[in-house]
C-alpha cells in the first residue's frame, strides 16, 4: 500500500536537498526517506531538516535503505555524478547510466509501484534508460525535462517586459539541454502574442527572442561556472511535480516522458506539453508547431537519439 505523501530521494547531493527542503518546507511529505551511498551524510541531512519541525509541524525526515522504499507514492531520483565546468549533460551519460543500472534494480526489487522522478542529468536519457532498465509502466517514469528552462524562459521575458513571471505563457521544449527551443509561435503575455505585438510599450523581436533562448541554453553553464552546480530552481521544480502529481492535478507540463507518435517521434524521451497527474505521465498535447519548431523538434530528437544507440541498454 503506497503511502501518499512518503517520498523517497535517491541522491542527497545538491539537488536532492534542494528538493527535500522544498517538500518539507511547502508541506507536500510529510515523510521523506534520505537514501545515498554516503549513508552519514543521508544521516546528517536528515537530522539538519528534522529540528525545523517547529516551523513546519511534525514531519519525518530519516535516512534510510532501499527497502524502507516500499510504501513511497513517488520516488526522486537525482544521484549520479554532477556536471562539471564546461562539460555538456551529455558527456555525463555513461558515467551515469552505470549508476542507474544499480538503482533501478534496486528500486524494482523494493519499490515496484512507485512512480519515479527523474532529475539527474542528462535528464531526457537517463529518463529513457530507467524506463529500460525498469520493469514498471513506462507511464511512472518522469523526467524533469524542459520545466527548469521554461520557467527560466518565464522568468527572462517577465523581466523584459517587467509583468509576474506567472502571466507569461511561453515553453522551451525538446532536449533538457543545447539542442532544446523556444516555441514563440504559441508565446504570449496574458493572451497576447510575443511575437508581431508591443506589450506595455515593450516588444521582443527576432533578436530579442534569439538573446532571450541563448541565456536559457546557457543558464546551467553560468550558474555551475559561478557556483559549482545548480539546485534551488530546480528542487522547486521537482516540489512542483510532486504536489501535481499527489493532487491528482491533471497539469499540462514540458516533463520528459516516452513519446510514442506525437510529432511523428518514436522510442524517443524528451520534453513535450504532457497531462500529469496520480497516474503519472498521461496523454501528449502536442501543441501546434510553426516549421521552424518542428525542425527544432525534429533535431532534438536526432541529437539524443544518436546517443540512445550508445546506451547500451
Ligand atoms: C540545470 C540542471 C538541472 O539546467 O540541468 O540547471
Amino acid at each position: 500500500m503506497l503511502h501518499p505523501h512518503t517520498i523517497g530521494i535517491v541522491g542527497t547531493g545538491q539537488v536532492g536537498m534542494a528538493a527535500a527542503y522544498a517538500l518539507f518546507q511547502q508541506r507536500i511529505a510529510n515523510e521523506l526517506i534520505l537514501i545515498d551511498r554516503d549513508r552519514a551524510r543521508a544521516e546528517g541531512e536528515a537530522m539538519d531538516l528534522m529540528h525545523a519541525q517547529g516551523y513546519v509541524g511534525r514531519r519525518r525526515v530519516r535516512a534510510g535503505d532501499y527497502a524502507d522504499l516500499a510504501r513511497a507514492q513517488i520516488i526522486i531520483v537525482t544521484a549520479g555524478v554532477a556536471q562539471r565546468p564546461g562539460e555538456s549533460r551529455l558527456e555525463l551519460l555513461q558515467r551515469n547510466v552505470a549508476v542507474f543500472r544499480e538503482i533501478a534494480e534496486q528500486l524494482d526489487r523494493h519499490a515496484p509501484e512507485a512512480l519515479l522522478l527523474i532529475a539527474s542529468n542528462p535528464v531526457d536519457l537517463l529518463t529513457y534508460a530507467m524506463e529500460q532498465l525498469s520493469s514498471r509502466p513506462r507511464h511512472r517514469v518522469i523526467g524533469t525535462g524542459t520545466m527548469l528552462d521554461t520557467t527560466r524562459l518565464r522568468t527572462l521575458l517577465a523581466e523584459h517586459f517587467q509583468v509576474d513571471p506567472r502571466s507569461v505563457h511561453a515553453l522551451i521544449l525538446g532536449e533538457h539541454g543545447d539542442s532544446e527551443f523556444a516555441v514563440w509561435s504559441q508565446a504570449n503575455i496574458g493572451g497576447t502574442p510575443i511575437r508581431g505585438h508591443t506589450i506595455l510599450g515593450k516588444r521582443c523581436d527576432q533578436s530579442c527572442r534569439d538573446a532571450l533562448l541563448a541565456k536559457v541554453r546557457g543558464a546551467a553553464g553560468s550558474i555551475i561556472e559561478r557556483k559549482g552546480y545548480t539546485n534551488w530552481a530546480i528542487g522547486l521544480v521537482i516540489a512542483h511535480l510532486v504536489r501535481t502529481i499527489q493532487e491528482d492535478q491533471g497539469s499540462v507540463l514540458p516533463v520528459t516522458t516516452r513519446l510514442d507518435g506525437a510529432y511523428g517521434l518514436h522510442d524517443i524521451c524528451l520534453s513535450i506539453p504532457v497531462r500529469v497527474g496520480i497516474e503519472g505521465a498521461g496523454a501528449p498535447l502536442p501543441l501546434p508547431l510553426d516549421d521552424e519548431e518542428r525542425a527544432a523538434l525534429a533535431h532534438s530528437a536526432e541529437v539524443l537519439r544518436g546517443f540512445i544507440d550508445g546506451l547500451g541498454l
